[in-house]
This record gives structure tokens, C-alpha cells and sequence, in this order.
């Protein structure tokens, strides 16, 4: 997704902004862009296609300590030099960058038209800029008074940055739906759309809230309201841990984030253990046990892998509470005009904190009077400052766009919250203490599982070059089916198919053959019987199957192909440890296939827009 940065101050920009855009590269991009300001001349350089092509066409030196950059996944125009930003005025008088969806362009464009300005672009973003240089001629406004006044006009979402060749070292920056942090150095600004840039200047940030509009010069910073009223705002203090944002001697984020896992999993649970009274401590819920007896439901909301993990959630919490539960794309759920109840908790889940289908949907229960629970894994994301209560997952840095260590630290913390409400509920002190233990246990048994790499990689290279696979499993096994189908696709692009096993013999197993792989998770539970039979309904066509099992049956070695034996668990996590073994499948045909692992053919890593 697109990407912004920002910088003013006293040292070249160039090489700042360059180096910023390298850190966005995990959110996925077409083409980037920079622009730097220097003896009252702004000069842009821009290119289609990796960080390297635009590197490549920069001088040695450039001169000026202001600029912006940006990074851009096409939504409206196709990905060309052309199209990239930073978009200039005819004149050259005003640069800018922008993240978001004008949904009133057209209308805008034949505005400009009818002045006398052609745009160059099919960008929406480009029509902006136009109408900044027309408002500043026509009320000799400053920058900040231009882009107040051209906003007011605007339909649609964005996070922009500006600057302009008669304030040389200012930058404007708004936002709306598309998230803007400023970065404070010493003698020097940033801005940037993602934390990750900033985190190697400044441990300070400020993050602009929808409505403002912020003026950086290389002395400091203001924020205001379109209106021109001040506005408070503190900054926090950054605990991104550096170190995160490298591949940690791997090759690829993905295998650095699949391996940390152990470490993340123990970090989402840790301090949070509560041995006394055998349930969990969750500080910022901001809901007393009085409020949690008087929840009639749960209604879990997220999007792609963020959804699969409520799904498993739902089921552990209505499992443990007897709560009805369950989990719907965020997207949907908004666009169908829901039924808001006030003795519903609402649980909102999001690596990013950014997602807008997802904090769309947390605003629309808020505007209704609902409750909403975030479990969020970005520190001062959007919709961790929004939402009523929340739940950090603490994973750490998630770079690589397929998300995994992110998804395990989800079902951490639905598995605590699940022993949380189960303990005011359902569930005896010995239950709870017992659930305790099996949490504990699970980095452990992460560190087994990841052993089992080279017996997934030789199925991996076996069954690489398929054309379509199958994920199969009943009840707590289908949102692990389903999370394992879609780390398949988005990183090998092998078409992959989750199903509930009982739903085979309604319609798909009319193309299951021996092309077909077919991957069933098969939990220890009181339904292995019933799933044997699914999979000797598999091979019975041909098909050849890949089993993630904490089983020790032997039928089912008799029957499958490979047999992937990861360690018993309780069903509180077992979904979270069958997991990891498909997306070693994933990563493995991935690589397998010459696939660009860290970023998908696609994909961007926040999907900041609708
Ligand atoms: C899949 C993946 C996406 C995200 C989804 C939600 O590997 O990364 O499906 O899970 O875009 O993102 P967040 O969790 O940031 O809201």
C-alpha cells in the first residue's frame, strides 16, 4: 500500500527519503518518488518499478534538507513514471504525495479543466496539487492555508504531504482516513505514514487524528484543525525494538517472523498469567467482571488472516464462556446496516491498527452506541486509539507482508481472553490452571514444530508445481484450513481451497483427483473418527494427502501420504500449533517456486483503503 515520507532539517534529504522508502518497500509498491526542495527549485525524480530503478536514476548529489517521497500502489491509473508521485503544479511551485482515495477527482478534474489546467496523470492524488497552486494564486495563501482550503473540497480519504518552492523548509501535512505520524528530532522533522520510518531517527511521534493538518519546519511542529484552531496533541514515546526491522541473518522477514514465533507467542502471554486466581490479567480491557457476566455475545470483526484468527477465537471463547460468538469480514459486516446490541462485545482485530474496512467497522459500532475491544498489534495505531478497550498483542514489528507471527500472537490472545471469560463463567480454578500450563507450554512446543522444517520442505518441493490444493478441517480445524489455504496462495500463488470436511461431499470433491493435493488437520479430539473417514473419502479418489496431526492413530499413517506429528495440545491451542507447520508448507513452495516471499504479486501489508 502506498507509503509516505517527509523530511526537514539540516541534513541532505535526499539519501533520508531514499533510505525511508527502502522501509516501506514490506508494504508492497509499484513505482516511488522523491522530491527535494533546494535554493527555492523543486526538482522530482520518479520511477516505475522497484526502489532500485528510482535509485538509479538520481544524481550523486542532491542538494536540499527538505523533501518528501512516497511509494505507490496503483488504484487509479496503472503503474507508470507518469503516475508515481510526488505530482507537481504546472509551474513546479508545489509537490505533493499522497496516500488515500479522492472519490470526487472527476468532478475536480473538469474543474481544472475549466480553468485551463490539464492534469498529466490518471492519478486522483495529482488533482490535488493542481488545486493547491490555483488556491494559492488566487488568495496568496500560505501552504498550510492552501491545503486547508483545497480539503474542504475533497471527498474521500487521505493522508498527503506538501511542500513548496517559497517556504523552503516547511512541509504540510492532513489527514483523513489515512494515517500521518510526525517524527521529532533535534533540529529536524519527519513525517511518515508507517512507524517503521521513523523509528531509526526518533523515538518521538506525534500521530495526526482525522480533521488535522500539521505544519513541520526544522524548529518544530503545529497541529491544527481545518478550522485553523490549535490542537492539543503529546507525543509517545516509541518501543519499536530496531532490531525487528531486519531479517536477523535469514534470507526473508517471512522465515524471520515464522522462526520468532516462540519468542512471540511467550511475549503476547507474558505478564499476563494470572496463577493466583488461575484466569487472565488483560489491563486495558476497560471492562469490569461485573460487565463481562452481563455479555449476552461476542462478535469478533477483522479481515483476510486477522478474521481467520476471530474465527478461531469465536470458537474458543463460545467453547469456554458458552458466550455465542463468532467473527465476520469486517467489510461486510459494516455494509449490511447491523443490528448493534449493547450487551455484545465487540472485538476488533488487526495487526496494522490501520486496516479501513476494519476501523470503518469499528466506527460504525461506536457511532451506534456499541462497545468495541481491539486487539491490535501496532503501538498508537488508528484503531488502537480508538477503539473503547484493547489488548496489544505485542509480536513486534510485523515486515513481511504474508502475516504469521502476527496471527499466532492473535490466538494468544483470544486464548487468554477465552480463559478470561470462561473463568466467569464455565470454567472450575483446577480448568483454568490447567489452561494456564497449556499456554505456557505453547513456545515450546513452536521450537518442536519448527523442527519438523525439512520433512515440510521435501513435501513442499513434492507437490510445488500443482496447479490447485485443498485444506481440510472440522470445527476448531477450519480456521486453521483456511489460514493455511491462504498463506499457500498469496505467497506460492498455487490455487488453494479451504472447506469444512463435511462440506466436501456437497460439491467440491468433484475436483479432487490426484492433481490435487489435498492437507487435512486432523486435532486429537472426539471428531477424529469422523475426519478419518473424510480423508479416506480423499484418497479414495486419488488424491495425495498431507496430514498436520497431534494424533498418534496409526490408521492415519496407513492412509495419508505424509504425516506432519506436531505435539498434543489442548484444544485451547492446538489450531495455534497446527498452524505454523502450513505456513512452512507455504514459505517452502514459495521458494520452491522462485516466488518473491516478503512481498506477494498484489499484496500490501496495511490496507489503508476501501
Ligand atoms: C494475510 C494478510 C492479510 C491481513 C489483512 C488484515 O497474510 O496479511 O490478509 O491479515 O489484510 O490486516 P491487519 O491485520 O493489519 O488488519
Amino acid at each position: 500500500m502506498c507509503g509516505i515520507i517527509a523530511y526537514t532539517g539540516q541534513q541532505p534529504a535526499a539519501p533520508i527519503l531514499t533510505a525511508g522508502l527502502k522501509r516501506l518497500e514490506y508494504r508492497g509498491y509499484d513505482s516511488s518518488g522523491i522530491t527535494v526542495s533546494a535554493r527555492k527549485r523543486l526538482r522530482t525524480w520518479k520511477s516505475v518499478g522497484k526502489l532500485s530503478a528510482l535509485q538509479a536514476s538520481l544524481p550523486d548529489t542532491i542538494s536540499g534538507n527538505c523533501g518528501i517521497g512516497h511509494t505507490r500502489w496503483a488504484t487509479h491509473g496503472a503503474p507508470s513514471d507518469i503516475n508515481a508521485h510526488p505530482h507537481t503544479d504546472t509551474a513546479e511551485s508545489i509537490s505533493l504525495v499522497h496516500n488515500g482515495i479522492i472519490e470526487n477527482a472527476d468532478r475536480l478534474r473538469d474543474r481544472l479543466r475549466d480553468a485551463g489546467i490539464q492534469p498529466v496523470s490518471d492519478t486522483d492524488s495529482e488533482v490535488l496539487v493542481h488545486l493547491l497552486a490555483m488556491a494559492r494564486r488566487e488568495h496568496a495563501f500560505t501552504l498550510i492555508e492552501a491545503v486547508r482550503h483545497v480539503l474542504r473540497q475533497i471527498v474521500g480519504t487521505y493522508g498527503i504531504a506538501a511542500i513548496s518552492n517559497d517556504q523552503p523548509d516547511t512541509i504540510a501535512l492532513a489527514r483523513s482516513g489515512s494515517p500521518v505520524i510526525i517524527g521529532i528530532g533535534d533540529g529536524e522533522m519527519l513525517a511518515a505514514s508507517d512507524m517503521s520510518v521513523l523509528s531509526r531517527h526518533t523515538s518521538e511521534v506525534v500521530h495526526l487524528d482525522d480533521g488535522e493538518v500539521a505544519e513541520l519546519t526544522p524548529a518544530g511542529f503545529t497541529v491544527t484543525t481545518m478550522d485553523a484552531l490549535p490542537t492539543d496533541k503529546a507525543s509517545m514515546t516509541l518501543s519499536d525494538n530496531l532490531n525487528e526491522y531486519d531479517k536477523g541473518g535469514h534470507t526473508h522477514f517471512l522465515y524471520r517472523e515464522i522462526s520468532d514465533q516462540p519468542e512471540t507467542v511467550a511475549r503476547t502471554i507474558s505478564g499476563r498469567l494470572d496463577t493466583r486466581f488461575n484466569t487472565a490479567k488483560l489491563g486495558g480491557l476497560n471492562l469490569q467482571a461485573r460487565d463481562l457476566l452481563k455479555l449476552k455475545r461476542i462478535k469478533i470483526l477483522g479481515c483476510g488472516s486477522a478474521l481467520y484468527a476471530g474465527l478461531a477465537g469465536a470458537n474458543l471463547i463460545e467453547t469456554l464462556s458458552r458466550i455465542p460468538s463468532d467473527a465476520e469480514a469486517a467489510a461486510e459486516f459494516r455494509y449490511r446496516n447491523p443490528v448493534i446490541e449493547p450487551d455484545t462485545l465487540y472485538i476488533v482485530v488487526s495487526q496494522s491498527g490501520e486496516t479501513f474496512d476494519t476501523l470503518a467497522a469499528t466506527r460504525e459500532i461506536q457511532r451506534k452506541g456499541g462497545f468495541v475491544l481491539g486487539i491490535v498489534n501496532s503501538v498508537g495505531s488508528t484503531i488502537a486509539r480508538e477503539v473503547n478497550g484493547g489488548i496489544y498483542m505485542h509480536a513486534g514489528p510485523e515486515v513481511s507482508v504474508a502475516s504469521t507471527k502476527a496471527y499466532t500472537s492473535m490466538l494468544s490472545v483470544f486464548a487468554l481472553l477465552a480463559i478470561l471469560l470462561g473463568r466467569t463463567r464455565d470454567i472450575s480454578p483446577q480448568r483454568g490452571s490447567q489452561l494456564l500450563m497449556e499456554l505456557q507450554s505453547v513456545p515450546e512446543k513452536l521450537s518442536t514444530v519448527l523442527a519438523l522444517e525439512s520433512q515440510i520442505e521435501t513435501i513442499a518441493k513434492t507437490y510445488c508445481h500443482c496447479q490447485s490444493a485443498f485444506f481440510v478441517g472440522r470445527t476448531s480445524a477450519y480456521p486453521v484450513a483456511l489460514e493455511g489455504a491462504q498463506k499457500l496462495k498469496e505467497i506460492s500463488y498455487i490455487h488453494a481451497e479451504a472447506y469444512p470436511a463435511s462440506e466436501l461431499k456437497h460439491g467440491p470433491l468433484a475436483l479432487v483427483s490426484k492433481d490435487t493435493p489435498c492437507v487435512i488437520i486432523l486435532p486429537e479430539s472426539d471428531l477424529l473418527a469422523k475426519s478419518i473417514g473424510s480423508l479416506e473419502e480423499i484418497k479414495a479418489r486419488g488424491a495425495p494427502v498431507i496430514v498436520v496431526t497431534d494424533s498418534s492413530q496409526e490408521r492415519i499413517d496407513k492412509l495419508a501420504d505424509h504425516v506432519i506429528r506436531v505435539p498434543g495440545a489442548d484444544p485451547l491451542v492446538q489450531g495455534l500449533i497446527m498452524g505454523v507447520p502450513l505456513q512452512l508448507l507455504a514459505y517452502h513452495c514459495a521458494l520452491a517456486l522462485g516466488r518473491d516471499v516478503d512481498q506477494p504479486r498484489n499484496l500490501a501489508k496495511s490496507v489503508t483503503v476501501e
